[in-house]
């Protein structure tokens, strides 16, 4: 089967400490002054992905390492320049496709300059987050025993390459949608040329605190790098679907709403035997800062094309496709990939921690009637 490598970068300075522990002590000016001359290298190799008939993968995380601030300021051409390193990285160790990690997919045009310069197709893994997150987010409804079918959903970056594509799957299952980003005559355009196609009630809104107090549901895929869902406008007993990384739901949710349920929304079970070592200590695991044998969804994308032998640029840009997410959605199921267990703020969401949730949002209604 075909190999692959996927960029990967900090997505926060709590990241760049856990594959430098060296940077805990640090400031963060200097971190990012250190990551901005330090040199795009091969992280880890990744073994033992094989599809239950027999097929296997392997493949490379090489790092361009930059925090989500510095790929959205530092001059567009020096960062595609960084990327398009990595991915060379990639190809020396025998890569055929390449995965963009998080904010490497989000700079510029969203993979489709960086899929025209690179020496291998591209793939932003886009597609198959998107699959996984709307199943996410209607698989953490029925945990709460919340009926989809008139619920509220606000969808917050829907004017995005993961959230315009959210908007058009989830419509069809839900009574109201509330679109929500930040570019007023972007959103109302997209809007606009989703609202005729959509089957259910909808409207846009740049104001989040309010769209989030009418939503039952709540998928967030932003390219924010601060925190853009509050606990204080959270509905009793709603839940929330979190995409974007870095993370954009507060912290504070997990201390002060017992009530919600939160979920990351893009973890994927991979079948086989997943290892991941790293490449300048092979005797040491590398931390993926994920549950044992789960990848992001991203990755996912890359690691079944690669399976599928289907090594050509399949999600660029912004605007995706719905066939194609359906499309990447049964490559995924075929190959063994399914959704990873419940899972928020990096931590495993249990049975009872479920059943605490909906009593915590029982109460909550009691107390209010
Ligand atoms: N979990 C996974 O496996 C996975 C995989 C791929 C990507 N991701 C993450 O998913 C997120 C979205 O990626 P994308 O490719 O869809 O990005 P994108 O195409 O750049 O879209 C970002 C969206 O967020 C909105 N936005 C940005 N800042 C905002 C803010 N402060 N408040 C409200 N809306 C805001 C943007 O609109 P405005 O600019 O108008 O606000 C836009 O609608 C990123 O965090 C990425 O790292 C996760």
């Amino acid at each position: 089967m075909a190999k692959f490598c996927f960029v990967i970068h900090p997505v926060s300075f709590e990241d760049v400490v856990r594959y430098e522990p060296g940077a805990a002590g640090k400031g963060r000016p200097i971190v990012a002054k250190i990551l901005e001359w330090m040199p795009e290298y091969a992280a880890a190799h990744l073994t033992g992905i094989r599809t239950p008939d027999g097929r296997e993968t392997e493949g490379w995380f090489v790092a361009a390492p930059l925090l989500p601030e510095q790929m959205l300021e530092l001059p567009r051409e020096e960062v595609y320049a960084r990327i398009l390193r990595a991915i060379d990285i990639g190809v020396e160790l025998g890569a055929e496709i390449a995965g963009l990690g998080a904010f490497t997919g989000v700079v510029g045009d969203a993979g489709v300059t960086l899929a025209a310069r690179a020496p291998i197709p591209v793939t932003t893994g886009n597609s198959l987050t998107i699959a996984a997150g709307v199943r996410s987010l209607f698989r953490g409804a029925a945990e709460m025993g919340i009926d989809a079918s008139v619920a509220t959903v606000a969808v917050v970056g829907a004017t995005g390459s993961i959230g315009s594509a959210c908007v058009e799957l989830i419509a069809p299952h839900v009574r109201e949608l509330i679109m929500v980003a930040r570019n007023e005559t972007r959103l109302r355009k997209a809007h606009a040329e989703l609202a005729r196609r959509l089957p259910c009630a909808s409207s846009y809104t740049l104001d989040i605190s309010a769209a989030v107090r009418r939503a039952d549901l709540v998928l967030t895929a932003t390219s924010s790098t601060s925190d853009v869902i509050e606990p204080e406008d959270l509905r009793t007993g709603a839940v929330v679907c979190e995409l974007s990384l870095p993370h954009d739901v507060s912290r504070r949710v997990a201390l002060e709403r017992p009530d919600v349920l939160v979920i990351e929304g893009g973890n994927m079970r991979v079948p086989g035997d997943l290892r991941a070592q790293r490449v300048r200590e092979p005797d040491r695991a590398f931390d993926l800062n994920l549950p044992r044998g789960t990848l992001l969804a991203c990755m996912s994308e890359t690691a079944v094309l690669a399976l599928e032998n289907r090594c050509e640029s399949f999600t660029l840009g912004r605007g995706i496709d719905i066939a194609q997410v359906r499309e990447i959605e049964r490559m995924a199921a075929n190959c063994g990939f399914g959704l990873a267990d419940m899972r928020a703020f990096d931590t495993a969401i249990t049975r009872e921690q479920v059943a605490a949730v909906r009593a915590a949002a029982a109460q909550r209604r009691n107390l209010a009637s």
